[in-house]
């Protein structure tokens, strides 16, 4: 008898009946050759498209040149993303903040927790994150995701963690008296939840908090940041500049790797020790990275998200089916009329568009960055298609 070869990976994920085998912009092939529009990126990673010509030179140019050296010696790549980076979350082409490389969203997060105690300086070490957040799921991060039903299974989770509601200032306030806390963390969008937005005073309101108490702001980016939303970073539509910033998934489209930047006094509380990774920073993933930035940079994508998205969204508010659309720029949460988002997912997938049933009631959209008006209006016909042949099977 033969054994499926997926029977070989460890049972974590429930993947639909699909293989992807190639992509190409907002393009995605089956192994039985069937193309599919992408409105999910991988979740997000491939913000400049499938195999972006000038990345994908980058990574080939690299990978027959250095892949790695380790962090006990210097490289060219890492110090100049480290300033790409610094440059575009300050503004300023001098030394304001220093980055960590880590190899994914989670590792991102560890950097800043570990970030966090270290400034803390042992008297502060609790972090105050939000309910129904998402920050990954090593130990570290998984504690500071305020979801229990991630949880569960794995207690006791690391200490130190509190959790308030999503944009209830008087709650963290009041989270915030204790001596013992010294930083908060939140992501601007709650992509994983949903794509929950919050109210416009909110974001702002924490920074003065945290500004009062002496206590850090660190936000996660690794979902809204890059483009995303339509700035190049979430936090940049409320006026504000957090302490810490973890980033990861569209950063090396595809490449793994994230990041953690801090402001260079925080940053600072960091010496040779405190923290390492083997593969953080090496040149592979650097010039993935390099090769993003700069195509972002050219392609000037925030903008075209931020455009891209109101058109996104005053179509599909007109589509009988949608109760309503949430998000920023082309990160979309669409919640159902009385539908299952995982019934409607598979529907999609069959007509050959890719989304995500992120809730029982609400589809994730987000799409490349480069995304065309064509290929959108294509994905409003069939979105449109699907929920009119599905309501023979609504739910009430
Ligand atoms: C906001 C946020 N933080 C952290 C993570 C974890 O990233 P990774 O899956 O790369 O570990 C995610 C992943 O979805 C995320 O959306």
């Amino acid at each position: 008898m033969q054994i499926d070869p997926q029977e070989f990976l460890m049972n974590t994920y429930a993947p639909y009946p699909v293989t992807f085998v190639k992509g190409e912009g907002s393009w995605l092939w089956d192994d039985t050759g069937k193309r599919y529009l992408d409105l999910l990126s991988g979740i997000a990673v491939t913000s400049v498209g499938h195999c972006n010509p000038t990345v994908t030179k980058a990574i080939t140019d690299q990978v027959g040149t250095l892949c790695h050296v380790s962090n006990l010696f210097k490289n060219q790549l890492a110090p100049q993303v480290a300033q790409m980076l610094n440059f575009l979350i300050t503004g300023e082409p001098d030394l304001k903040g220093k980055t960590f490389f880590a190899n994914s969203g989670a590792e991102a997060v560890e950097s800043a927790i570990k970030l966090a105690r270290r400034w803390g300086g042992g008297k502060r070490y609790k972090i105050i994150t939000a309910h129904n957040s998402f920050h990954g799921r090593t130990f570290g991060a998984l504690a500071a995701t305020g979801q229990p039903v991630k949880q569960k299974n794995f207690y006791p989770m690391l200490a130190g963690f509190e959790y308030v509601e999503f944009g209830n200032i008087a709650q963290l306030e009041a989270a915030c008296e204790d001596p013992e806390v010294a930083a908060v963390l939140l992501e601007t969008w709650q992509g994983e939840s949903g794509v929950i937005c919050p109210s416009q005073d909110y974001i702002g309101q924490v920074r003065k908090l945290c500004d009062q108490k002496n206590i850090l702001f660190m936000v996660d980016e690794i979902q809204t940041g890059l483009g995303r939303t339509g700035k190049w970073f979430g936090f940049q539509h409320f006026g504000v500049m957090p302490d810490v910033i973890t980033l990861a998934k569209a950063l090396g489209s595809g490449m793994p790797v994230g990041a953690c930047w801090a402001k260079q006094e925080v940053a600072d509380c960091f010496k040779p020790g405190d923290h390492a990774t083997t593969f953080g920073g090496q040149p592979l993933a650097m010039s993935a990275v390099k090769a993003t930035l700069e195509v972002m940079q050219d392609e000037n994508v925030a903008e075209k998200a931020a455009q891209a998205g109101l058109y996104f969204y005053e179509k599909l508010q007109n589509i009988n089916g949608i109760a309503h659309v949430r998000g920023k720029g082309l990160l979309i949460g669409i919640e159902l009329q009385n539908q299952e988002s995982a019934q409607v997912g598979r529907q999609l997938l069959q007509a050959g568009l890719v989304v995500n049933a992120v809730t029982p009631t609400a589809l994730r959209l987000a799409p490349s960055l480069l995304i065309t008006r064509q290929e959108i209006d294509l994905a409003i016909e069939i979105i449109s298609q699907v929920l009119q042949a599905d309501k023979v099977n609504a739910i009430s």
